[in-house]
């Protein structure tokens, strides 16, 4: 099967995009993205997120990673069209099982959310109306998008609320106050897969939760997943939740994608300075305490002004770093943006690497 997209680029004009034509086809495709702030006048003041690459295959588990400020939510944002504002898309497309997100009109668009694109954010609490009792709110998303009757949607709800290991009864009569946070993300995950979206972008989604209780929902979600066969989009500032979960993952530092790849790969054979530094800075669960944990120099989040964004904090810095360097790739499925690294996952300069590059790095 081939799917015909239009792309506003090409002013309407239906273009076919062969990449979407095998069942392995993209969900969703990010390509050459870039978003900027900009003024009451649309002038651009700084560009928030650069030349983002990114796939999410179907019935895949895409992480991405990154330092709080690193251009995760804004992306992710843009994917969901609901950038506010004052952020603008100013280079790249995006495309939905194919679909070139540009080309819909809004009724188009929030046809699209929750149907076919479903979230979940750290801030469950605003995945429902407060005052609202959660089972006529998860009734009404239903009708909205299909044509069941009020029972037929309430059976639905029930089964859903069930799936996700609620009492379901309870938690269908219930306020949303009326729930612990875990119940109310388990609730907001319910919300999310009842209509069998085929993807679901997954924002940070146990950060207001205590460790034991966001781990139990991160568990749902890939026993889900596996159940349902969608694609999710997992966003995180925490590298271990990534690691334990994604089939392939994608590091982000100051607004770019600096290394992506199989998580297996990344986690045996990074190959990015930054990766290195953050695989590093995990305690292992070896049993043995390390001395002293590895740390990441220089101050989270500085962002160098041109060159490699890492340039700042880099111990393998050399004079190149003022450009910026291009994703080179590395292995099977595996690439990374970095001067000191050649095509195929060599050092270009041992020295330079400062015996930080290329190491084979075990982790838990
Ligand atoms: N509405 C906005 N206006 C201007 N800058 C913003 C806005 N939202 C986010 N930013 C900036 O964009 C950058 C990336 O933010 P964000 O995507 O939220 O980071 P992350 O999710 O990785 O923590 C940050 O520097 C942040 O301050
Ligand atoms: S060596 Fe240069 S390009 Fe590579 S991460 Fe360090 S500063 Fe960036
Ligand atoms: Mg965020």
């Amino acid at each position: 099967m081939s799917i015909t997209v239009v792309d506003h680029l090409t002013e309407g004009k239906a273009v076919r995009v062969d990449n979407f034509t095998s069942p392995m086809a993209p969900v969703l495709q990010i390509s050459d993205l870039t978003i900027a702030a900009v003024s009451d006048k649309g002038k651009v003041l700084n560009e928030l997120v650069q030349g983002i690459d990114l796939s999410v295959r179907p019935g895949e588990m895409l992480g991405l990673v990154g330092e709080s400020g690193s251009g995760k939510s804004v992306t992710a944002t843009a994917v969901l069209d609901l950038l506010p504002k004052s952020l603008q898309v100013t280079a790249g497309n995006i495309y939905l099982s194919g679909i070139h997100l540009g080309s819909l009109s809004e009724k188009e668009k929030r046809r699209l959310r929750g149907k076919e694109i479903a979230y979940m954010f750290q801030n469950y609490q605003g995945s429902f109306t407060p005052i609202v009792k959660i089972g006529k709110q998860l009734v009404e998303t239903i009708r909205s998008h299909e044509q069941v009757s009020f029972k037929e949607a309430k059976e639905i709800a029930l089964e859903w609320l069930q799936r996700v290991k609620l009492p379901a009864k309870r938690a269908f009569n219930s306020y949303p106050f009326q729930l612990s946070g875990g119940q109310l993300q388990r609730a907001s995950l319910a919300a999310a897969l009842m209509m069998k979206p085929s993807l679901i972008i997954a924002d940070e989604p146990t950060t207001a939760l205590d460790v034991l209780t966001g781990e139990r929902v991160l568990d749902l979600l890939v026993d889900l997943q596996k159940e349902t066969n969608c694609a999710v989009f997992l966003i995180s500032h925490d590298l271990t939740h990534v690691l334990k979960r994604t089939d392939r993952m994608a590091v982000m530092y100051g607004g770019r994608i600096i290394e992506t790849g199989p998580t297996e790969s990344v986690r045996h054979n990074p190959q990015h300075p930054y990766t290195q530094l953050l695989l590093q800075a995990r305690p292992l669960l070896t049993g043995r305490i390390p001395e002293k944990l590895t740390t990441i120099p220089g101050e989270p989040g500085a962002v160098a002004g041109q060159g490699c964004p890492f340039a700042l904090r880099c111990p393998s810095r050399i004079e190149e770093c003022a450009q910026a360097p291009v994703m080179k790739p590395m292995g099977e499925d595996h690439s990374a943006a970095c001067h000191i690294l050649t095509a195929g996952g060599e050092p270009d300069n041992e020295d330079a690497a400062g015996g930080q590059t290329n190491q084979q790095v075990v982790f838990c």
